[in-house]
């Protein structure tokens, strides 16, 4: 099994991804909230591009069935029901819902990798989980760190890094992984013995500054949940 890692998400051919198993890694927040919504049990969750077709998709729907969830720069958006921070996203307010997201950076990283032959959706919370299944499936695993604003997030890399490590900890075959992969899963090591102080990076201190302050604590938790958020024909659902 081959491993890569793309540092930051940006738009590759088809052809690139259309046997690969991609994991989309947005670990603060968004792929942590769409784990824990699905968790929680929302009936489905739809990543879209941007605010408007948020708002366009929940009056297609029907404000009743929806809860409209996202944000920029950290901050939830204007008219919106929630936020981004994954407490948000509880079984009180979410179960049985539609869950339309749109996220500075996350949503648009799940958009782009469409053509994948399997997306699914990654991070601390559920790390083995998601490891475990890219193993299962059996295809060359491309792990997409969502990024910041355009560029790359360390929060993103730790937790590839974390990933790549399951899959490498769990697989029974050989596993090649390139260079940057190597880097992600150094990084992830240094975070584990303090070596990394990921609180000074920018996308972390910036929700600290915002007083999201419980989210990374939560973000960061490995294995609360076996759960598998797995993308297809627009729509997340449970993997099973
Ligand atoms: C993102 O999608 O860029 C992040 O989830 C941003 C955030 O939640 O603050």
């Amino acid at each position: 099994m081959h491993i890569d890692t793309l540092p930051q998400y940006s738009k590759l051919p088809s052809n690139h991804i259309s046997a690969c198993t991609v994991i989309v890694v947005d670990v603060l927040r968004a792929s942590t909230s769409i784990i824990w919504a699905v968790k929680n049990g929302a009936k489905q969750i739809v990543p879209t591009a941007d605010a408007g077709e948020a708002a366009s998709v929940v009056n297609r729907l029907g404000l009743n069935d929806c809860v409209l969830a996202g944000e920029r720069g950290g901050e939830k958006l204007a008219g919106f029901d929630i936020g981004n921070s994954p407490a948000e996203f509880n079984q009180e307010r979410v179960y049985g819902k539609t869950v339309v997201i749109s996220t500075t950076n996350g949503t648009v990283a799940i958009h782009g990798m469409n053509s994948a032959k399997t997306l699914l959706i990654g991070g601390m919370i559920n790390r083995t989980a998601v490891a475990k299944k890219a193993i299962e499936l059996g295809n060359d695993v491309l792990i997409v760190c969502a990024g910041t604003d355009g560029t790359v997030s360390a929060d993103d890399i730790c937790a590839a890094g974390a990933i790549a490590d399951a899959i490498i900890n769990n697989s029974s075959e050989p596993c090649f992984v390139t260079d940057f992969t190597r880097v992600s899963i150094s990084l992830y090591k240094d975070f584990l013995d303090d070596r990394f102080d990921l609180a000074s990076t920018y996308h972390y201190s910036r929700l600290l500054s915002l007083g999201f302050t419980e989210d990374p604590v939560f973000c960061f938790q490995e294995d609360i949940t076996d759960v598998i958020p797995v993308y297809e024909n627009g729509i997340i659902t449970r993997c099973r």
